[in-house]
């Protein structure tokens, strides 16, 4: 049998040590919570060294704060490799999504309450998926273009002539919430409004001390999703009586197979979208911010030739990114992947970060290179039943923002080292304080 022994990391061939009970170094434990407070090509060292060799790893249940696991907590295994991720997604038969998305459990309920067709599987997913997917369709996101591209222009009026801030804050938080103040029905710049964009950011970081607020994990995870799920419903109530050009108006009323969402689907869906669309869009947006500041010849390329540049530049955010890290799958049977045999019932953890960094895949995987043609990166999944469905969505907003800053704020640079979320979810940026040169608005 393949193990590892504590301490060196190097498979040994013993009759001893259990592949599903191995001990990494603290170097390469990634079930540690510490773990995620390294900065990420830190991390990504780990994960080159499993992509290396061993791409299909059993780790100790993670530290997590959500529920903290006991002696008999199982495990995961940590699907590395770009290639393997994409067979794991894309045969949903075999690895399901219903018994938990994530690499750390949750309490059932919990899941059922908010994540809505994401943890689903099935007749069940693609009926619930079917109601809301129409809504993002690249066509349809198309005709909202022009609607994104004015926003991200009323935004940089904003603030353009403060020349300093937390851009974060000023900039990457705003567009997306404003987009999502409109989805849900609620006025832009309203209470509401920030309500939901504070609650989805600090739902999806329980971990980081600065969206814990002192409060457990678990209720800070659930305090948050209800704070979204109230609102969503006070508006579900109101649409239904009065139908409305918006997504809850039309979530609310829309049939799909002969079938309409229940209440309790309705909120978590809402829960879903605001974290799922919100807080990664936001987070991606961030990123681009300190990848063009720590890449300043990048931003001298994209600015010579915008049009030309702009969607390559695009995927190569989003690539760099990772704004999602990872999705969780269980084997519903016996199944090897890359040889590496799996149980019906492990969980098996698809590292999308890791993927996007796969040497196999992508030429200098470090290198941030706006003009990575072909780019095959999993920033939104790597394919199959739950592919983001606001794939288009996502990145328009980031293109528009990428266009409208660097034309408009061009020397835009951090003055002070972004702060990271402690997530191993998403790769969120807390903040990050910016300069540039303030300027009235050009005609
Ligand atoms: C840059 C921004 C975004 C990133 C990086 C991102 C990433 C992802 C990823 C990795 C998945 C899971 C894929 C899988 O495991 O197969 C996903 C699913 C999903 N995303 Fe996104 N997403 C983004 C923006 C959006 C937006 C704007 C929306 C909605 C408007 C959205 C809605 C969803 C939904 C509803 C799912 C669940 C799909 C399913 O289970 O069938 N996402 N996203």
């Amino acid at each position: 049998m393949v193990g590892t022994v504590q301490g060196e990391d190097t498979p040994v061939m013993s009759t001893q040590v259990d592949v599903r009970r191995p001990s990494w170094s603290p170097e390469h434990d990634i079930a540690a919570r510490s773990f995620w407070e390294k900065p990420f090509l830190e991390r990504d060292d780990t994960f080159r060294f499993f992509r290396e060799n061993h791409p299909v790893s059993y780790h100790r249940a993670y530290e997590s704060t959500l529920l903290p696991p006991d002696e008999d907590t199982p495990g995961f295994w940590a699907i590395t490799k770009w290639e393997d991720c994409r067979r794991v997604s894309r045969d949903a038969e075999t690895f399901i999504s219903g018994k938990g998305i994530l690499m750390e459990d949750m309490p059932e309920v919990v899941t059922l309450a908010t994540t809505s067709f994401l943890a689903m599987d099935g007749v069940d997913h693609r009926q619930v998926r079917g109601i809301v997917s129409q809504a993002f369709t690249p066509r349809n996101v198309r005709k909202i273009d022009d609607w994104i591209n004015g926003l991200a222009t009323e935004l940089v009026d904003e603030i353009i002539e403060r020349g300093e801030g937390d851009i974060v804050d000023l900039y990457a938080k705003q567009l997306p919430g404003r987009i999502f103040a409109f989805f849900f029905g609620v006025d832009a710049g309203s209470d509401d409004m920030y309500t939901i964009m504070e609650a989805a950011e600090r739902m999806l970081a329980w971990d980081d001390p600065n969206c814990a607020l002192g409060r457990d994990a678990l209720t800070t995870f659930a305090e948050e999703a209800d704070r979204i799920q109230s609102i969503a419903m006070a508006r579900a109530d109101h649409y239904r009586e009065h139908p409305a050009e918006n997504l809850v108006s039309w979530v609310v009323n829309a049939k799909f197979e002969d079938r309409t969402l229940d209440d309790w689907e309705i909120a978590a869906f809402f829960s879903l979208l605001a974290s799922a669309a919100n807080d990664t869009t936001r987070h991606s947006i961030g990123h681009m911010f300190r990848l063009f500041d720590e890449n300043p010849d990048q931003l001298a390329l994209l600015r010579e030739d915008m049009d030309g540049r702009i969607d390559t530049a695009v995927e190569e955010v989003l690539r760099y990114a990772s704004p999602v890290q990872h999705f969780r799958r269980t084997a519903a049977k016996d199944v090897v992947v890359n040889g590496q045999e799996i149980k019906a019932g492990d969980k098996c953890v698809l590292w999308y970060c890791s993927g996007n960094f796969d040497e196999d895949q992508f030429d200098e995987p470090r290198r941030f290179d706006i003009q990575r043609k072909p780019n095959r990166h999993m920033a939104f999944g790597a394919g199959g039943p739950h592919f983001c469905i606001g794939s288009a969505l996502g990145r328009q907003m980031i293109k528009a923002s990428m266009q409208e800053v660097y034309t408009r704020m061009p020397d835009l640079h951090l003055t002070a080292p972004p702060e990271f979320q402690i997530n191993n979810f998403i790769h969120g940026i807390h903040a990050a304080q910016a300069a540039w040169t303030p300027s009235k608005r050009s005609a």
